[in-house]
């Protein structure tokens, strides 16, 4: 758990970083209606989650440094019996300030009245414009009522600024306490994995592997996955978002299973290839092994120091090597590598952040430079070889081999700690597990 000092030293931090004359704005997720009176499960949105730990719909957080009336403002809905008994209880303005931090809370109602007396004498408001269009037009509509009152002596604000200069900077290093969900949303899905591939059966439908994947991360207290999770068989591993999950699995398939869970807001994104029957064939094998060796070798280049696309560097030299061993491509190493003739059957990056979000907050290049791997960082390396059907040049034996295998790093002082490393990733330990 996050705990409430921790929210209040990244409010801190962001002030720091924004100067006694910014203003930081951000807004609730909204909530999103299904149909009738069903809504979808709310989430809160990650930059405010970050900085609040509020999961309230309909909630302003500002945030004001040396505002003399306290500089943690929250908007948020009031107490209300009747909608609660309906929808559950509400923190109300007194809850936000007890239960967290709020030095002033207010009736959610009373924001476009109350914001243009806080942003007043700010010169920049750092707030993340064009993400929630409903929610701009209060800024724009705050701003030009101020405009209109600059004749008696008013401040308006200058400008605003993206958030995610500063606050996503933020994000990108994780706390201790980041580190332990992390860990733990990666030590539940690698069981669902596992559990994935003691329960695969040819024959089996691919949704309900996908049912018992949702199993181990529901009753481990992970709701809801971090992202909809790929369960494809045969050619659909070959697809690379493909959610769809409705198709029967074949004797003789690989399954790629690319799953992840969130749990308290953090996320896990995992992926593991294994064959439906419990045993790789040959080509499976070959293709398995060379994705695996580039896997490896990726983690193993991830320490401080190092330049975020070197991951990808070394793994697209194994891969294209391989893939002229195996006799896919012909040509030089090198000349191969510079006309990108793996991209085919490799047509995306190495990984990404990984944290709130499953393609987390953080610049990948800093001052037009790629940006160097630090300690608490986390990054996904995620490897894979795809070779559908309609490849040209490529012999029938290698069709529809889809192969992807992705763990969670931790970048630590001395190198790297894989979050994810309890699932089988080996063809002995996955054929062990399967065939157990
Ligand atoms: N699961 C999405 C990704 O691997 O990036
Ligand atoms: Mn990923
Ligand atoms: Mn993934």
């Amino acid at each position: 758990m996050v705990k409430m000092t921790e929210y209040a030293k990244r409010r801190k931090q962001l002030m720091q970083k924004i100067g006694s004359n910014g203003v930081v704005i951000l807004a609730a997720a909204p909530t999103a209606r299904r149909n009738g009176d069903a809504d979808y499960a709310y989430r809160q949105q990650s930059d405010f989650y970050y900085l609040t730990g509020f999961d309230e719909p309909e909630a302003v957080a500002v945030i004001a440094p040396k505002r003399k009336q306290g500089e943690f403002i929250l908007f948020n809905r009031v107490r209300d019996r009747a909608h609660e008994i309906w929808d559950g209880i509400r923190a109300g303005q007194e809850g936000a300030c007890k239960t967290y931090g709020a030095d002033q809370a207010f009736p959610f109602a009373d924001l476009e009245k109350e914001l243009p007396g806080i942003l007043e004498g700010r010169a920049t408001i750092h707030y993340a414009l064009g993400v929630d269009k409903k929610f701009d037009k209060v800024i724009v509509r705050a701003m030009s009522k101020m405009r209109g009152k600059i004749r008696s002596g008013l401040q308006a604000p200058l400008g605003i600024v993206d958030i995610a200069d500063t606050l996503h900077e933020m994000r990108l290093i994780k706390s201790s306490s980041e580190i332990a969900l992390m860990r733990k949303a990666a030590e539940i899905s690698a069981q669902a994995h596992i559990r994935a591939m003691q329960f695969c059966k040819p024959g089996m439908n691919e949704y309900q592997l996908e049912a018992e994947i949702q199993h181990e991360f529901q009753r481990n207290g992970a709701r809801t996955p971090a992202y909809t999770s790929i369960v494809g068989s045969g050619a659909n591993a070959c697809i690379l978002h493909y959610i769809s999950n409705n198709q029967p699995i074949k004797n003789g398939d690989l399954v790629l299973v690319d799953a992840g869970a969130e749990y308290q807001y953090y996320a896990a994104d995992i992926t593991r290839t294994f064959p439906a029957n419990g045993r790789f064939s040959a080509e499976q094998k070959a293709i398995y092994e060379l994705v695996l060796k580039s896997q490896i070798a990726g983690i193993k280049a991830v320490r401080p120091g190092v330049a975020w696309p070197t991951v990808q560097t070394v793994i697209v030299k194994i891969l294209t090597q391989g893939l002229i061993d195996l006799g896919i491509l012909k040509g030089r190493l090198n000349e191969l590598i510079a006309k990108e003739a793996y991209f085919p059957f490799y047509m995306h990056k190495s990984g990404h952040w990984l944290g709130l979000d499953v393609h987390d907050a953080g610049r990948y290049k800093v001052d037009g430079k790629w940006r160097k791997l630090q300690p608490g960082m986390v990054l996904t390396v995620e490897p894979g070889i795809y070779i559908s059907a309609d490849i040209p040049g490529v012999h029938k034996r290698w069709h529809n081999i889809g192969v992807r295998i992705e763990d969670d790093v931790l970048v630590t002082a001395k190198g790297s700690d894989v979050l994810s490393c309890d699932v089988p990733k080996t063809v002995t330990d996955i054929e062990a597990l399967m065939t157990k």
